[in-house]
């Protein structure tokens, strides 16, 4: 089972978050064990201070590394090795191919930091992955880490009823995932796409994937650089071209 710890200031936070639909289901099933840690229980003295002014002066209060060092030897375990993340605007951007590998692990120790942020001996000499979830600033780690628990445990072998779905996820395989429709068959006078009401699952399938190239061309041409395109999908391609040239 994996174990999720997150060392935060605010725990109360991360429970919210965690308590609800697949990921609050998972724990109930065992899938995955998440627990929120007061980073200040690890604090010393009468004030227990987690932050302190910056070396060299500036605006803010920086976090102190002791109490991050003291709660993750408290966290880890001595059989298993552990992932140890820290969140920071300048980490490894968050995708979907490092929830894919965290979700092979079996535990993950989430360092949140706040203010202006965490003292950098944490990141050089604790952390074993700096992870930032996109190029702004928020005030503080936990919806960061809320974000990563998020999309890895729906990745946990039985977390979510149809597996399949992962599969023709945005990302899964490098592209964006196609446009879905219900009912009803039209609404206002928009109609939902004939060929999905055809009954033809070969014709539905390349319809899919085509709307999965273009949309990937279309929106995020840096993903679709990076594409690994089969045969099957250049003539999807070629078709794209000669509807579009019509
Ligand atoms: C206000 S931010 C610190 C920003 C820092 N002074 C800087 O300029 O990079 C406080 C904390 O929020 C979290 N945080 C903010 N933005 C983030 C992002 N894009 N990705 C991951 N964590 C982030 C980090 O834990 C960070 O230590």
């Amino acid at each position: 089972m994996l174990t999720i710890d997150v060392i935060t200031l605010f725990p109360e936070v991360i429970e919210a978050g965690t308590r609800y639909s697949i990921v609050g289901r998972a724990q109930e099933w065992g899938l995955v064990q998440i627990r929120a840690i007061q980073l200040r229980d690890f604090a010393e003295g009468k004030h227990r201070k987690t932050d302190d002014e910056p070396y060299g002066g500036g605006a803010g209060l920086v976090m102190k590394p002791e109490p991050f060092f003291r709660a993750v030897e408290f966290c880890r375990r001595p059989d298993v090795p552990a992932r140890i993340i820290l969140f920071e605007p300048q980490g490894v951007l968050y995708t979907q191919a490092v929830a894919q590998a965290l979700a092979e692990e079996q535990h993950l120790i989430l360092l949140c930091g706040h203010y202006e942020g965490v003292d950098a001996r944490v990141r050089d000499y604790l952390a074993t992955d700096v992870i930032s979830i996109g190029d702004y600033v928020l005030t503080g780690g936990e919806l960061p880490a809320l974000i990563l628990i998020d999309s890895v445990v729906r990745l946990l072998p039985g977390a979510i009823h149809s597996p399949e779905s992962l599969v023709q996820d945005s990302y899964a395989d490098g592209l964006l995932g196609y446009p879905q429709y219900t009912r009803p068959e039209e609404f206002r006078g928009m109609r939902v796409p004939p060929v999905l009401l055809s009954g033809n699952h070969q014709a539905i399938a390349r319809w899919r994937r085509k709307e999965q190239l273009r949309l990937t061309r279309t929106l995020r041409p840096d993903l679709f650089a990076r594409a690994c395109l089969t045969k099957e999908d250049l003539k999807l391609l070629q078709e794209l071209a000669e509807s579009e040239s019509r």
